[in-house]
């Protein structure tokens, strides 16, 4: 793996795993190195939305060169720590559970662990939370963590490009993801309001 600092996808129990397979190849298509955690109830999901199994997807991805996957238990991780330095975190989908416990200072598990590592040394943390409705303690969750400098992307449907179907939704949530982490400068002409044709 080249030496530039990676980028880290998690994925929690939340609906919406394509979302996190379509952006680990984006970044990997872009030349970038990525780690990967999943969490048990994220490979639950990843099983229940029939996407190509994980064990493929893993092996796909490792032949990048670029990609390497950790436990969710493993503390030893470089990500575990702060002195290891990575370009960004995203949590994506983010079950509620794991977004109450990043606000809550909880680190038993990776993915936790690595997120408070992110806060604290105010490195680039997003979250794709995914449930609907919101009640008010996950919206004091986000709000929390929104006042600490993560960043909250909802996987809104970009309504005003008139998505045909599920794959422009989620082809806009990962081009939206790049622009956020800085991996493009901007979205493709297509994805602005203004500029579309
Ligand atoms: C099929 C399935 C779909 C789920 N969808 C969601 C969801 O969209 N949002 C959410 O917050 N939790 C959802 N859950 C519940 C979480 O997976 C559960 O709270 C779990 O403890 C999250 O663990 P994690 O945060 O370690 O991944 C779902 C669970 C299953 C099995």
């Amino acid at each position: 793996m080249k030496s530039d600092a990676p980028i880290i996808v998690a994925i929690t129990g939340a609906s919406g795993v394509i979302l996190a397979y379509k952006f680990i190849d984006s970044l990997l298509e872009k030349q970038k190195n990525v780690f990967l955690v999943c969490s048990s109830a994220g490979r639950m999901v990843w099983k229940d939305e029939k996407l190509p199994s994980f064990g493929e997807s893993i092996e796909k991805w490792d032949s990048s060169g670029r990609f390497k996957l950790f436990s969710n238990g493993d503390f030893y991780s470089p990500i575990a720590s702060g002195g290891f330095k990575s370009k960004a975190m995203v949590v994506i989908p983010a079950s509620m559970n794991t977004i109450s416990s990043i606000s809550n200072g909880i680190t038993d598990n990776l993915i936790k662990r690595a997120a408070d590592v992110m806060i604290k040394e105010k490195r680039e943390l997003v979250l794709v939370p995914r449930e609907t409705p919101l009640n008010a303690l996950h919206l004091k969750n986000m709000a929390k963590l929104a006042q600490l400098g993560v960043k909250i992307l909802p996987p809104n449907p970009p309504y005003y490009l008139f998505p045909k179907n599920i794959d422009d939704i989620n082809d806009f949530i990962v081009q939206k993801l790049m622009v956020t982490i800085g991996v493009e400068d901007k979205l493709p002409s297509n994805y602005i309001y203004n500029e579309k044709e």
